[in-house]
This record gives structure tokens, sequence and C-alpha cells, in this order.
């Protein structure tokens, strides 16, 4: 049954984004970390570059306007940030890929990370990536909602934090677009309409007894339930809506009358909250302090305008909405802020710094230019880790392995590439350079990965003939899944090094865990014949034949025969699941505009059931090639003594 869960209302006090806060303030970070929100485009590390080199010029430009003493430290508010991995990289590159300056700035940074989720604080706090940063109190945690700018708190209220803290940046990365909005057209004969949305949801029939009250409470009790949003009947309209009636407050009516103006016809997705928190930040800023946007959407004002269609993305439970950056040439124009502004429309990130009243230094404008305009590191890195899969695909595996060394040298520390990288190298029968390239990913994913690089080095390590590493990176991958491949292959070495019962345990314990998986039963069965036909050996001499199973062998050849003809040698052996893609593809739908939002849904789950089939397929029957082919050439000779004899 169809149950109304709320009548037409504005968009922006919908109960989706109560569901949204909700959401956030529940999942924690399992919401990038498990592939729900997208955050790569945002937070890696050749961006947080670009961020960091701009940070060095603006910094640079306040000590020689005196505006920044030698001894002071230097203060950054992030707001929104999630799951911490931004700052992470953001501390790194200043560190590390911003010269001397960067380094002596990286030394008197105080970085104020804040979110309005306590739980995201808290476990973002203690990744690796940022817990050093917060011992050593270059990182303190503060709770911090937009829609109050004067409400930050620091989640320890006993460290040394500055009560009233004066920044040189605050930081809204990927934050915009999921403050709420409305959603307005500008028709020239009608004036202004504002989107009104309803929204429904089928249930049975006890539950639409309930009533929709009821219904809604639970909803938030649980926010974080799998496609909850995504199943809801979301409908839109347009309503006819004088723009006073719409926002009492001048500052929005000026801005948009600023943004629409000369467009005729016009959409706008107005981020008022995100707009209402610039307004308000001036008192967190220093003198000369700086409000950097990172967003999503589009740069060109033209494309406001004409009457088009507006939906937010649905990432978890959580709401996404496209931005156009010429929202800020508007305000900058009527508060009288500083703007510069990336100008890229085929940028896939774009970036805005504001200050209040203080024009830009030469140093400025040119390191905005150096780092959004001339060098664009965040968008190479998305290019490059999107070829590289997609020529690993199409078996292209030597430029595959280019791209993926070009995304190394973009992003040198993210563990993901080396794996990727690593797999590619196996293809390609490069075996030491990838043991090499996952031995290196391995060191710097330190444990906090859900990739697994001891499978993979023990695959490495086999086609290397190196047998004894391999056996130990098995054992190894063991410790950290369970995985009735692993134990397929384990077995197959400690059979080719005459460790017959520790071949059959581990045969057996595959077998156990997953009772359809046939490689392990045949590779069972093999061992087993070699066991009994060595008791037959000790009876009658070398060289007896099993008569019982002579005839069982030579259907299996024949049959193997034909199985080998049909499958093209194949060397990668385990297919990961989508949750381990921690660099995932996102960056092409959170490009898209809300316009193509429902195709961009129905294409994502596409992509998904493409890549769940390859792997599902990819695990057995990459295996069962690997071992016959590749992986154990012992192996290969056991089973051909098997024929042997059996022939013999
Ligand atoms: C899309 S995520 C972006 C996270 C991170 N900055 C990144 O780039 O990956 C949005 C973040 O903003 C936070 N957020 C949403 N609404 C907020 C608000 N009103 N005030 C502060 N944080 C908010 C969410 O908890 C979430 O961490």
């Amino acid at each position: 049954m169809v149950v109304t869960l709320e009548p037409p209302t504005p968009f922006d006090q919908s109960l989706l984004w109560r569901l949204h806060d909700a959401y956030f303030g529940a999942r924690g970070i399992d919401a990038w970390n498990q592939g729900e929100v997208p955050y790569y485009s945002t937070s890696n590390y050749a961006s947080a570059r670009q961020h960091a080199g701009f940070f060095t010029s603006l910094v640079l430009s306040q000590i020689e306007a005196g505006r920044l003493g030698p001894d002071e430290p230097i203060q950054v508010l992030e707001v929104g940030s999630g799951l911490g991995r931004f700052a992470a990289n953001f501390l790194r590159a200043l560190e590390v890929a911003c010269g001397p300056a960067g380094a002596e700035i990286f030394e008197r940074v105080r970085y104020v990370l804040s979110d309005y989720a306590e739980k995201n604080l808290r476990e973002a706090c203690a990744t690796s990536g940022l817990k050093a940063h917060v011992q050593a109190g270059r990182v303190v945690p503060a709770l911090y909602d937009l829609r109050h700018p004067d409400g930050l708190r620091f989640l320890d209220e006993g460290d040394g934090a500055a009560r009233e803290p004066r920044f040189q940046m605050v930081i809204a990365n990927y934050v915009c677009c999921v403050v709420p909005l409305k959603n307005l057209q500008h028709r020239q004969a009608e004036g202004w309409l504002e989107q009104w949305v309803r929204l429904e949801a089928k249930v049975d029939e006890r539950d639409a007894a309930r009533g929709p009250t009821a219904l809604i409470e639970e909803m938030l009790t649980n926010p974080t339930r799998e496609g909850m949003v995504k199943n809801l009947g979301i409908h839109w309209e347009w309503r006819p809506r004088p723009l006073p009636a719409v926002y009492p407050k001048a500052l929005h009516q000026r801005v948009l009358d600023a943004l629409v103006h000369g467009l005729g016809d016009a959409t706008v997705g107005y981020p008022h909250g995100f707009i209402e928190f610039v307004d308000g930040a001036a008192p967190l800023l220093a003198p000369g302090g700086v409000v950097l946007v990172n967003d999503y959407g589009s740069i060109d004002r033209k494309e406001l305008a004409g009457l088009s269609q507006r939906k937010p993305q649905i990432y978890g439970n959580s709401l996404a909405n496209s931005i156009n950056f010429a929202v800020f040439d508007a305000y900058a124009e009527v508060s009288g802020w500083q703007l510069l502004r990336s100008e890229d429309k085929l940028g896939s990130l774009h970036s805005a710094a504001l200050r209040p009243a203080i024009g830009w230094t030469e140093r400025e404008r040119d390191g905005f230019r150096r780092n959004y305009v001339t060098w664009r590191g965040g968008d190479d890195i998305l290019d490059y880790t999107h070829t590289a899969r997609q020529c690993a695909e199409k078996k292209d595996f030597d430029r595959a392995l280019r791209y993926w060394r070009r995304a190394i040298e973009l992003e040198p520390e993210n563990a993901d590439h080396y794996y990727r990288a690593g797999d590619v190298a196996i293809d390609l029968g490069q075996y030491d350079m990838a043991i090499s390239l996952l031995e290196q990913g391995r060191t710097l994913a330190e444990g906090e990965t859900n990739l697994d690089f001891e499978f993979q080095l023990g695959r490495a390590t086999c086609l290397a003939q190196d047998y004894p590493a391999s056996i130990g990176w098995y054992e190894k991958a063991l410790e950290r899944e369970n995985h009735p491949t692993t134990w397929t292959n384990l077995g197959v070495l400690y059979e080719s090094a005459e460790r017959l019962a520790d071949a059959f345990r581990c045969f057996k314990r595959a077998m156990e865990i997953d009772p359809k998986y046939v490689r392990a039963r045949e590779r069972m069965q093999i061992l087993k014949d070699l066991i009994w036909r060595r008791k037959l050996e000790e009876f009658e001499g070398p060289g007896v034949k099993d008569p019982l199973r002579a005839l069982e062998a030579e259907k299996s050849k024949k049959d193997e025969g034909e199985a080998r003809a049909e499958r093209p040698a194949k060397t990668e052996a385990r297919a990961e699941s989508d949750d381990d893609d921690e660099n995932d593809d996102e960056n092409d739908d959170e490009n898209d505009d809300e316009e193509n939002s429902d195709e961009d849904e129905d294409s994502d789950e596409d992509d998904d059931s493409d890549e769940d089939e390859d792997s599902d397929e990819d695990e057995d029957s990459d295996e069962d090639e690997d071992s016959d082919e590749d992986e154990d050439s012992d192996e290969d000779d056991d089973s051909d003594e098997d024929d042997d004899s059996d022939e013999d």
C-alpha cells in the first residue's frame, strides 16, 4: 500500500533533510568506507595538494601584510569533515609537497576538524591518517553545524584550543551541496516558482495502519537502513511563490536577482543555508582569512538559463545537490566579499575562495592560478585511475600499468594504487614488479584496508616460483579472511612441498567454508588419488595403477582438455568485492547534473551488477585456470604424473 508520508512541502523543509541529518548523525565513517557516500574525488591527495598550495600562498601573503605574526599558530577550520581523509591529505601535502614554506606552516598549523556529527568526528580522529596529528594537538576535533555559524564547540573542552579562534582559512569540502537548499525557477512571464516535494512510502497493510507519524518516527530512529530514501516515492512540483515569501531576507533576494539577471527563464539550486554560513563566518576569520569552497556542479552562469528539473543525488540516505558556482559571483557582488574561483568548465570539482573586504594580493592570485588553473592534479588523478581501470578491463595491461604508475606519482602514499598496479603487473607476467608494488602498498596501508595484499602477494610469489614465500603470504591472508580460494591455493602449495596432511586440512577447510567450491573438491580428489597411489606403491612397487580410477581419470582428462580449449589462460585469481574498491571510480556520478540523476542511478546499478557478476565468475573460473596453468608448476607435474600413470 502507498502511504503519504508528507504532503507537498518546500524541498528544503521536507522530511528528506531530516532523514539526511539523521543518516549522517548515525552512520559514522562507514558512510564513506562502505562506499555509500563518495569521497575520493574531493579528498584525494592530489586535490588536497592543490588546496595546500593555495593555502601556502595565502599564509605567506598574510605574513607579508603583517596580519600574521611569526609566533602565532596558523589556524584552519574544516567544516563537514566527514571521514577526515581530506584533512590527512591536506596536512601531508603541506608537510612534503609545498616547499620549505609549506613545511614551516605545517609545523605551526592548528587544524580544527569539525562536523555536525560527533560519531564522524570521533571515528575520523581514530583513523591512521589523523591519530598522530590528534595526539600531537595539530588536529583538534570540534562540533560545528553550518546552520549555526557561531556555535563552534570543541569536543574536548579541556584542550588548549583557543577559546576564540581566528582562522586563516575555513574549508568547506563537498559540503555546500549537502546543506538544505531551495530549487527555484524564474519564469519571465510568471515570476518565481519554488519546487515542493511530496513523499510516499510503499508499506504493507499493518504498517499502513500505524500511520505516517509512526512510520516517520521509525525511519528517523533507524536512519542508516539501506535504500531507505531511494525507495521512497518522491514527487516534485513547481509552485508560484513571490520571492519575498520564499526568502524574507533581503540578502537572498538580492543574490538571486543578481544571479538570474538577464538570463530570461532560469532554474537555480540556491544553497541559502550555505550562503548564510559564509555570511555568518566572518567573525570566525582572522583579518584576511578565506573561506574555501570545493564542490561539484557547474561554473557557467549560462547553464542556469532555461526551465529544467532539479533532483538531488541520493548517497546512502543523504542528499547532494549540484551547485552552480556563479552563485558565489552573485554573493560577492551583493556582499562586497572578494572572490577567486576556478573557471574550467570541464573540471570535475570547482573551487571558490571568498573573503570579506580585503582585496587579493598578486601572490594570492598567482597561488590560485597555479593550484586551480595551471595544475589540476585532482582531476588528473581521477582520469588516470579511471583510464587505468578501463584499460585493465580491456586487457590492455601495459597501458593500464602505465596509468597506475602515473596515479602513484600523483598519490605516492595511496595503497590502493599499488594494489591495482600490482594486480595488473601479475597479469602482465611482471612478477617481481608486482611483488615490489604489492609490498609497498601493504606497508602504506598499515593494515587499514579491505584490500587483500597478502593474497595477491601469495599469487605473485607463487607465479615467481618462490613457493616458501607464497606459503607465508597465503597463511597471512588467512589471518585476514577465511577464504576458500586462499585455503585451496595454500593446499596446493603444501601438496607440492610434500606436506600432504597440511594440504588435506586446507582443502577440507575450503570445502567446509564453501561446499560448492569445485576447485577445492577437485584438488582434494587429486590429493586423495596421490595418497592412495603412494599406499598402493608401498604394497606393489612403483608404477602401480589403481584400476578403479583409471576409467574416471581418462574421462576427466578428456573433459579438462575440452575446458582448456574453451578458456584462455588468465592469471587473476580472486576479484575483490565492491567494498574493497576504496578509490572507486566515483567521480563520474558525482559530476553529473541533477537532470541526469535518474539515469545515473540506473547506470550505477548496472555498473555494480556487472562488477558483481565479474567477480563471481572470475573468482572460480580464474582460480581454476590459475591452478591448472600458472600457479603451480609442481601441481601440473603432479597431475601429469597422475595422467601418465593412469595411461601407463
Ligand atoms: C558529503 S560529506 C563530505 C565529507 C568530506 N568533507 C569529504 O569531502 O569527503 C558531507 C559532510 O558534511 C557533514 N554535514 C552535513 N550537514 C552539515 C551541517 N549542517 N553542518 C556541518 N556539517 C554538516 C556531514 O556529516 C558529512 O560529514
